[in-house]
């Protein structure tokens, strides 16, 4: 059974699974403006500014105090935990252990990021992907985990191709997407639709294996050439 959510939810990965979903090292970000969109929680941006990369995260709920996303990060993680249970067949448990070890994970991706953005809240940009507060080519890197592609019952093709615009926009050099099937497990039919819509023509696309593979068979990265 697919995760069944009626609104994008608010839980967040770690710098380490980052990582892996695009296969990057910390050797890849030094000296490049690294920007993460849809970043909620964003411990892969505390995290690494701890590390001196400089990433900015943007995302709507910077509009928030840090403990009124506390709570919706609770709430969220939850509703999320509580499916996992009846769907545990659909996952791949080498990285977590078990479904405690996602909850503990999940947790400290949050109370880190809770700590950087009430110190560091220049690095928070609130923001929508459709329409990124950011200057033409501002980035080297964007990134983009668990929200295009995986929510494709709320954001429609058309949606899809505005965000892709955007993030032409303000990325330089490289694209990165990650996951490229969306919560029932299938293909997302606005990947083809991107790589072959003919104003992207000048950019390349590739489908590349990640190193992080939760939901079965989930592991493609859509990386793109600016
Ligand atoms: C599932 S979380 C992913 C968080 C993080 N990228 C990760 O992979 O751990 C999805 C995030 O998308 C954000 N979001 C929802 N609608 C958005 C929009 N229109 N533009 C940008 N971010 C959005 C939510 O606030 C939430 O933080």
């Amino acid at each position: 059974m697919p995760l069944n959510l009626e609104r994008v939810a608010l839980v967040g990965r770690t710098y380490n699974e980052y990582k892996r979903m695009f296969n990057i090292t910390k050797e890849y970000l030094e000296g490049k403006k690294t920007l993460d969109v849809a970043a909620g929680v964003s411990n892969f941006c505390a995290i690494g500014n701890v590390m001196g990369l400089d990433i900015t995260a943007v995302d709507p709920i910077y509009h928030l105090m840090a403990d009124e996303i506390e709570v919706q990060a609770e709430n969220d993680l939850e509703l999320v935990m509580n499916q996992l249970p009846v769907n545990s067949s659909n996952y791949n448990w080498d990285f977590y252990g078990d479904i405690e070890g996602v909850r503990v994970s999940r947790v400290k991706a949050y109370q880190t990021f809770l700590k950087h953005y009430q110190a560091h809240p220049k690095k928070y940009v609130p923001g929508e992907i459709g329409k990124l507060p950011f200057k033409d080519k501002a980035f080297d890197t964007t990134l983009v985990s668990h929200l295009m592609f995986l929510y494709d019952h709320m954001f429609s093709a058309e949606d899809h191709i505005a965000m892709f615009r955007e993030l032409i926009r303000v990325t330089k050099n490289e694209i990165m997407i990650f996951p490229t099937k969306n919560l029932s497990g299938e293909n997302c039919k606005w990947v083809d639709l991107i790589i072959q819509n003919h104003e992207f023509l000048d950019h390349t696309f590739r489908l590349e294996k990640s190193h992080f593979e939760f939901q079965k068979g989930n592991y493609l990265r859509l990386r793109v050439t600016v």
